[in-house]
């Protein structure tokens, strides 16, 4: 049996591959994101593959990969694998959820607070020197209670987001396509993506980057938002039409943002770095060592049962089995 990693896990879960005397190869060096070319050389002959969010699992690496039976993602996000492809060449495809909503929900609420209160930007003001003295309007922020949170996307992050709002004593509000009982009971309203937008003080976004979902924050939508509202995204960054936020951001047609995602990521436009009102961070929502420990735990676990011809906790295309 061949195993191949695209990147390093931790070491106790690599042990657990090593331990069952597969043929254990993981990629080393190079760019830390690996070309359709590279992943095919290769995993031409693996049995298993491991990929992170950034490895792109195209119809054409599918089609040259003719012993593949799993891929096992270490995220929870898979819009970097073809899972309809992969389903069709009866290949499983698994990612790990559960292990890190609270880290994302966590971080969420840290990015919202050092948005509205100028955090990251005092935190520079202060390091630079510039700190001379108490002043009665020295980086002025918002304040969350008495507004309105609103939560695109109530799947499991964005319900450990909205749990987390009464803290702060905000209203909130979610769009989803189904109802969600837990929001509900602390008083979330469902109501559609316009009427969020419109209604918001902080718009938040949870949603899976799916064909439906791709571009659904553009022009028409961002100029409904309120001009001081803010909007952040944890999820994936083409969910958001990224030129047409860096033109709002420009024009101040909403007060701000925080990006954990990009369009094009790695990719940073010039054009983004050089606002002030938005911040901007590497991807790193689930960054917490529980989450990705255990992240890196259940991407295992899901490869060993899969190659085991057991079913994979967190198996995504479970109609494969039925093959
Ligand atoms: C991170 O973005 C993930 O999908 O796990």
């Amino acid at each position: 049996m061949r195993v191949v990693l695209l990147h390093h896990l931790f070491d106790d879960d690599e042990r657990k591959l090593t331990a069952k005397g597969w043929d254990i190869v993981v990629r080393e060096g190079g760019s830390p994101i690996p070309t359709e070319g590279e992943i095919i050389e290769l995993a031409h002959k693996a049995d298993g593959l491991v990929t992170f969010l950034t490895d792109k699992i195209t119809p054409r690496v599918l089609d040259n990969l003719p012993h593949l039976r799993i891929i096992a993602n270490c995220a929870v996000g898979y819009d970097n694998i073809d899972v309809d492809y992969a389903t069709q060449k009866g290949i499983m495809v698994t990612n790990t959820p559960d292990v890190l909503t609270n880290a994302v929900a966590e971080y969420t609420w840290g990015l919202i607070l050092a948005l509205v209160r100028h955090i990251p930007e005092a935190d520079r003001f202060t390091r630079a020197g510039k700190f001379d003295g108490w002043q009665l309007a020295l980086f002025l922020g918002d304040e969350l209670a008495g507004k309105t949170l609103g939560i695109v996307g109530a799947g499991r992050i964005g319900t450990a987001v909205g749990l987390k709002a009464p803290a702060f004593q905000m209203s909130l509000l979610y769009y989803d396509k189904q109802r969600n009982v837990k929001l509900e009971s602390i008083g979330a309203r469902n109501c559609n993506l316009h009427e969020l937008l419109q209604a918001s003080d902080i718009v938040t976004l949870h949603l899976p980057l799916t064909h439906e979902t791709y571009h659904i924050i553009g022009e028409a939508e961002l100029s409904v938002m309120k001009p001081t509202a803010y909007l952040i995204n944890t999820a994936r960054g083409p969910i958001i039409d990224e030129d047409a936020l860096i033109n709002c951001l420009t024009t101040n047609c909403i007060k701000g943002a925080a990006l954990d995602v990009y369009e094009y990521e790695p990719h940073v436009p010039k054009a983004l770095r050089e606002l002030p009102n938005v911040l901007l961070l590497p991807h790193i929502g689930s960054a917490t060592h529980k989450a990705r420990q255990l992240m890196s735990h259940a991407t295992v676990t899901n490869l060993i049962a899969g190659l085991e011809g057991k079913t994979p906790p967190n198996l995504i295309n479970p109609s494969v089995l039925k093959r």
